[in-house]
């Protein structure tokens, strides 16, 4: 791939840099869990204007960091200066939701940022930019900022599910008490929400099904999908703050897979502008089972879905669907309110 070939320093921007997220995940790239252990990396960190101290703060904690790969750590608060020649944007800026809140209920203010600033992104940053949006509702995020940057190609622009399907893994991985390196290809279908349909269906652990391991279909059509669908809503509860470090770390993941490919024979969850694969919905951002090579993903095409699974695609669809419609409502009344 281009930008790991030159060696050059790549540029990744991370928005809402100095919140929670962006605290765990500037010292991740830094340390090379993004790119690999042998690829320079230049920060652009930005933030709105009153974080700008907190923001200085953690520029200084990088510099302190003394990282072999960090060449630059520049901190902005305007998102076209942040955005100039960026390779990677993490869009993390926004505003998290607070016990007892469904993701969706920080839609108004979260998605003018994602309509504001996707202008700049796509005017600024590199013309093959990649783009992660974590912030929530990051689908519904990801797919006003698609659409209020067409000159963004459409692959280029994803939201984060990565952390979905990691938990998935670590249900597996703790129900059958094998290491989470073993458990392969499980699914995330739709919204980073509680709709979401985490699907072992065809997934593995050491390579045997996971329905003949585990052999409990019951906690594999109940327990085990409520509890990743609730995972967000149970580290708020018991943090009394949204997750941050696995949000991190799944963004290294994410990332990571999408710039050097997923390993043979493994497939991963990531949230991409829907080409109408699986039925659905096209130009919805939906979470699909995708494998990447030089640079490019590709939806895992061909799965045989039962019944059930259909259900629920199209249940959290449907949310996707709703969200979109609320979405472009809460963007028209700003924009009337503005006149
Ligand atoms: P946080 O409140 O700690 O940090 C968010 C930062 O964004 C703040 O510093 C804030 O000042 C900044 N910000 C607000 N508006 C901005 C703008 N217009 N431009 C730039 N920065 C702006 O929140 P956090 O815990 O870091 O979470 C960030 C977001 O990520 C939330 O929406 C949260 O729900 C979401 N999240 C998503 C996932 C996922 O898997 N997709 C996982 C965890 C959290
Ligand atoms: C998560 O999944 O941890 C984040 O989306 C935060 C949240 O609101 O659940």
């Amino acid at each position: 791939l281009a930008i790991l070939k030159k060696r050059k320093a790549i540029r990744v921007m991370i928005t809402g840099a100095a919140g929670q997220i962006g605290y765990a995940l500037a010292p991740q790239v830094a340390t090379g869990a993004m790119f690999g252990s042998d690829q320079p990396i230049i920060l652009h960190l930005l933030d709105v204007e009153p974080a700008k101290n907190a923001l200085e703060g953690l520029r200084m904690e990088l510099v302190d960091g003394a990282y072999p790969l960090l060449q630059g750590v520049f901190t902005f608060t305007d998102v076209a200066a942040a955005s100039k020649d960026v390779d990677v944007a993490v869009m993390v800026g926004g505003y998290p939701r607070k016990a007892g809140e469904e993701r969706k209920d920080v839609m108004s203010k979260n998605v003018s940022i994602y309509k504001s600033q996707a202008s700049a992104l796509a005017e600024n940053a590199s013309k093959d930019v990649k783009v992660v949006v974590v912030a929530n509702p990051a689908n519904t995020n990801a797919l006003i900022l698609a659409e209020n940057a067409p000159s963004i190609p459409r692959e280029n622009i994803t939201c984060l599910t990565r952390l979905d399907h990691n938990r998935a893994l670590g249900q597996i991985s703790e129900r059958t008490t094998t290491h989470v390196s073993a458990v392969k290809n499980v699914i995330i279908w739709g919204n980073h929400s509680s709709t979401q349909y985490p699907d072992v269906n065809h997934g593995s652990v050491v390579g045997k099904p996971i329905r003949s391991v585990v052999s409990d279909d019951a906690w594999l059509n109940g327990e085990f999908i409520t509890t990743v669908q609730q995972r967000g809503a149970a580290i708020i509860k018991a943090r009394g703050l949204s997750s941050a470090l696995s949000a991190a770390n799944a963004v290294c993941n994410h990332v990571r897979d999408w710039v050097r490919g997923t390993p043979a024979g493994t497939w991963v969850s990531m949230g991409v502008v829907s080409d109408g694969s699986y039925g659905v919905q096209p130009g919805l951002v939906y979470s699909y089972p995708v494998v990447c090579s030089g640079g490019k993903w590709r939806v895992v095409q061909g799965l045989p879905i039962d019944d059930a699974s259909k259900e629920r695609m199209r249940t959290t669809e449907a949310e996707l669907v709703e969200e979109r419609d609320l979405a472009l409502q809460c963007l028209a009344e700003k924009s009337g309110a503005a006149q």
